[in-house]
């Protein structure tokens, strides 16, 4: 997908058996949060992480509740999960 600002990246995670999609960018300087494909989780995967500065967000809502860009929140990318596949709304 592309939008005005470049090509459309995001990313999913699944807990407790609900879909959470977020646009990867980083509230604190506007970059990808991972480092690595597939690294957006904590080693615990109880937060998810920017490996840049390390802001911590929840996966629920994808607040920031450590690191820099504290009070902000990651952009919410509205998806859910229909016969077992994700799809955007
Ligand atoms: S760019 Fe994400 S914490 Fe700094």
């Amino acid at each position: 997908m592309e939008t005005a600002a470049g090509p459309f990246q995001g990313f999913a995670v699944r807990k407790h058996g609900k879909i959470h999609g977020f646009v990867d960018r980083c509230p604190h300087m506007g970059l990808p949060l991972a480092w690595k494909p597939h690294a957006y989780l904590t080693p615990r995967a109880d937060f998810m992480m920017c490996s840049r500065h390390g802001a911590l967000f929840t996966i629920e809502d994808g607040r920031c509740v450590g690191g820099p860009c504290v009070g902000y929140a990651l952009a919410r990318w509205p998806l859910e999960i229909c016969d077992g596949w994700v799809v955007t709304l």
